[in-house]
Order: C-alpha cells, then sequence, then structure tokens
C-alpha cells in the first residue's frame, strides 16, 4: 500500500513541484490548500504531469478541526510536509498579527495533531533569512541565527524553535528542518510553476514579466553594495531539485536513517549569483533582452548569502543538479505558456 503524506500549501510554488516527486517516489499525496495565493487548476497541472489526481481539501490550515477531519478521513498519513504559510517580506511588515496568526498557529496545529494520529514526521520549509547577513560565506547550518528583519523572517525563527523545543520534550514524531535559499525555474513539461499573485515581489517572475510585456521595466534594487558588480548575490536554486530533497527528507524519516529526532539543511547551490549575472544569463539563455534600471537598494535586503550545501549532499545524498541557464529557460517557457493561457491574474 502507498504511504500518505499530507502536503499543506501543496498547491503553491514549491509545494506543487513537490506533490509531483512525491507522486513520482510512489507516496499518495492529500493537499490541504487554501488558495490565497494560488489556484485550484494547479491540481490540473499536477494531474497532467504525474497522471494522479492528489485529494484536495480547499481549507486554511488555522482550522483545526478540519485538519482533524482530514487526518480522520485519510487514515495512516505517515507524514506532513508544511508549505502553507504567507511569505512576502514586505507585506509582513505592515501585517504583522496576520504573519505571526498565518505562520505560527498553523504549524501548532499539526503538531498538536501529529501524535492522536501517529504521524511520524514533518518536514518544514525555513529559509535562509533566519541567517540574516552571515558573517562567513558560504552559510554552513551552524551559523548563528540572527535577529530577524521582518516578521515573516521572525516567523521562520520562532517555527524552527517550536520544532526543536517539542523534539526536545520528546513529543513523539521527527522533524526535517530545510532552510532554502532562492527557489526559481518551472517544472520542465510547463505545467506547473510560480504564479505571483499581483505585481510579482521576487526577482525571477518580475524579469520573465518584463521579457514577456507584462511589466515595463525591471528595478535593480541597488549597485552599491560590496559585491563585484555592486548588486546583491544570492544562491538560486531549481525549483524540481528542491522539491527531490523533500522526498529525500520524508523517505530518511520514515525509514529512520538518522538516530536524531530533528535535522536543519541547507538547501542551495553553493554559487553565489548576482542580480546583474542573472539578469544577463536569462538574456544569454533565452534570447531574449530585459530592459532594467537601478534603482534604491530595497529595505531589508541582504547584501550576500549563498549557501555551503555539503551538509545535505554528504548526509541526504542530495545534489542540486540543474544549471542556472536551463532553469531560467524553464522560468521563460512557463511564462509563455501562462500568457497563451490567460492565467495571469
Ligand atoms: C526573500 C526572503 C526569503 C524569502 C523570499 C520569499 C530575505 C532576506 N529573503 O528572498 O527569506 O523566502 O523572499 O519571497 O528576507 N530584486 C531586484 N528587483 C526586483 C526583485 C528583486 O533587484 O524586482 C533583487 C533583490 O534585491 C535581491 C534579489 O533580487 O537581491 C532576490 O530577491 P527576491 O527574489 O525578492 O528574494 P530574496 O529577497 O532574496
Amino acid at each position: 500500500m502507498k504511504k500518505i503524506i499530507l502536503v499543506t500549501g501543496g498547491t503553491g510554488y514549491i509545494g506543487s513541484h513537490t506533490v509531483v516527486e512525491l507522486q513520482t517516489a510512489g507516496y499518495e499525496v492529500v493537499i490541504i490548500d487554501n488558495l490565497s495565493n494560488s489556484n485550484r487548476e494547479v491540481i490540473d497541472g499536477i494531474e497532467r504531469i504525474s497522471g494522479i489526481r492528489p485529494v484536495f481539501y480547499e481549507m486554511d490550515c488555522n482550522d483545526k478541526p478540519g485538519l482533524q477531519k482530514v487526518l480522520m478521513e485519510n487514515k495512516g498519513i505517515k507524514g506532513i510536509i508544511h508549505f502553507a504559510a504567507s511569505k512576502a517580506v514586505g507585506e509582513s511588515v505592515h501585517k504583522p498579527l496576520a504573519y505571526y496568526r498565518n505562520n505560527l498557529v498553523t504549524l501548532l496545529n499539526l503538531l498538536d495533531l501529529m501524535p492522536e494520529y501517529a504521524v511520524e514526521g514533518i518536514v518544514f520549509s525555513s529559509s535562509c533569512t533566519v541567517y540574516g547577513q552571515p558573517d562567513v560565506l558560504p552559510v554552513t547550518e551552524d551559523a548563528p541565527i540572527k535577529p530577524a528583519l521582518s516578521p515573516y523572517g521572525n516567523t521562520k525563527q520562532i517555527n524552527e524553535e517550536i520544532i526543536r523545543d517539542a523534539i526536545h520534550a520528546g513529543l513523539p514524531f521527527k522533524s526535517i528542518i530545510l532552510r532554502y535559499f532562492n527557489p526559481i525555474g518551472a517544472h520542465p513539461s510547463a505545467e506547473i510553476g510560480e504564479l505571483p499573485n499581483g505585481v510579482p515581489q521576487n526577482l525571477v517572475p518580475f524579469v520573465t514579466q518584463t521579457a514577456i510585456g507584462i511589466r515595463k521595466e525591471l528595478s535593480v534594487f541597488g549597485d552599491d553594495y560590496d559585491t563585484p558588480d555592486g548588486s546583491c548575490i544570492r544562491d538560486y536554486i531549481n525549483v524540481v531539485d528542491l522539491a527531490k530533497a523533500h522526498v529525500i527528507a520524508m523517505n530518511r524519516m520514515l525509514e529512520n536513517k538518522s538516530k536524531n529526532n530533528l535535522e536543519i539543511f541547507n538547501l542551495g547551490t553553493g554559487r553565489g549569483i548576482s542580480v546583474l549575472e542573472l539578469i544577463n544569463t536569462f538574456e544569454k539563455s533565452t534570447g531574449v533582452k530585459v530592459l532594467y534600471k537601478i534603482v534604491e537598494r530595497r529595505e531589508g535586503d541582504i547584501e550576500k548569502v549563498w549557501a555551503n550545501p555539503e551538509h545535505a549532499n554528504k548526509v541526504l545524498g542530495w545534489a542540486a543538479k540543474e544549471t542556472l541557464e536551463d532553469t531560467l529557460i524553464t522560468a521563460w517557457n512557463w511564462q509563455k505558456k501562462l500568457k497563451n493561457r490567460s492565467f495571469i491574474r
């Protein structure tokens, strides 16, 4: 019998790619999503790729009785991957309470219910934002956690602490915390991808929307940083590579491969790329020009951060494989597909 995995936020960007990889690996998937930053058609995209339609509940993870019903109706859920969260850094500064409620209560609800339904483990979506501006690059998992610069960043830190304390207290489940660097790109089939609500805040969707003519011009936030070309440096990781790491993490927990009930991994490529380099690589690999201008720095931006992914490489046997060029082509193919389907919201 197939093992069942509950994926919260499973119609979202990273969630949907992970659902496909879980299905491909032989898991049965149940999705919970409130569709606050995604849409129902993502389920069709998932089905077109894997040939399997996941069970879907339109529900908010703040709804504890609702979660309980899902766990009751789908007996034997072995693991949870918890993506559902609000993730816009700027918005979180203006709506802190909504961010704390959304990003903290949802995790508490899940952890509360796991023992009752014998759910063995939870993979948690964290972020390199917990490191702030690291003192040493590339950043390893034992780098100090810096004070958060936004309520969003703070929710990730608090979530990690909640999990750590719960495991420390001996609650009967395991957890793997995955700290993502900057996920980009789309599934190579272009059936699923990133679908930001309104004006994109993240770089790559803004680049592809500018390239296709939805946006007039990309603003590059600052060219006076202490980096070789003056623009910020990030570690951009292919979303399918990232999704695959979740399957490995889930296997690891369910097969009891680790002695530790809590593990933390950086998921990045290990390569720092500047904003200007990314634009340049996009233009070269797609042959499409991106109009851009340099503007003021964006408040709260970190100058440079990239991962030391050796821990994940060694322990999980996972490494990012796709090149930046190929990944940007997948993002572009997805953008073109969206245009044809007039799928923009
Ligand atoms: C941020 C968060 C990260 C979070 C992610 C989710 C921090 C430090 N990082 O990533 O934790 O998971 O958002 O949304 O809080 N840029 C431009 N022009 C644009 C957009 C972006 O120049 O129009 C630049 C930014 O200044 C940055 C880089 O592109 O240097 C990447 O930005 P973005 O895609 O927004 O990701 P982060 O800010 O790194």
